[in-house]
């Protein structure tokens, strides 16, 4: 294989960036930037996230078998990149992030367009991530908008 026609090739899958979150510990929550999102099924309404082993948010949705996708708009830029180093929480805020829970208690960005959150129905662990297939059982919507591209961010994670 070409190396470098396959990394150009995997690159060219288009994404959009989100907030992950789940539950971690006794009680408490985490959050990661991660584009690896898309929908696999509509009934019932599956989604597939891809998540680094070994980081503190798979360890947590593995043992809580659950996680939210905060979707974010365009021009959130700033907001992504303060998940894609570990983050620490203070009551409902990780740093000036302001969240909170639903149905699951995995972490709703107050800022995020919008949002839904599921139960672990899968975890595929062949490869550095896993696949973890979710069941979308909660959802709402905080305003109308465009969400934030992957592109636009001038970021790659894939290839
Ligand atoms: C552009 C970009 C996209 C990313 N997408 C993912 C992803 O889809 N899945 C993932 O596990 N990590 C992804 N990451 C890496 C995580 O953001 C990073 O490992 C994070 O620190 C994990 O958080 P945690 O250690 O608190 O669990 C991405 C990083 C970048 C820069």
């Amino acid at each position: 294989m070409d190396a470098q026609a396959k990394k150009t090739a995997l690159r060219g899958i288009t994404y959009g960036l989100y907030v992950i979150g789940t539950k971690i510990g006794d009680g408490d929550v985490n959050a990661f930037t991660g584009n690896w999102v898309t929908q696999t099924s509509f009934d019932p309404p599956l989604v597939a996230i891809g998540v680094k082993k070994g980081t503190t948010s798979y360890d947590g949705i593995v043992a809580s078998q659950v996680f939210s996708v905060n979707v974010l708009e365009t021009g959130q830029k700033d907001l992504a990149f303060k998940f894609f180093k570990p983050v620490t929480r203070v009551g409902n805020k990780f740093d000036d992030v302001e969240f909170y829970t639903a149905t699951t208690g995995s972490p709703i960005l107050k800022d995020a367009l919008s949002w839904f959150e599921c139960k672990v129905i899968d975890v595929n662990d062949r490869g550095d991530h896993a696949l973890i297939l979710g069941e979308v059982v909660d959802a709402g919507v905080h305003r109308e908008g465009e969400p934030l591209n992957l592109r636009e961010t001038g970021l790659f994670y894939g290839g």
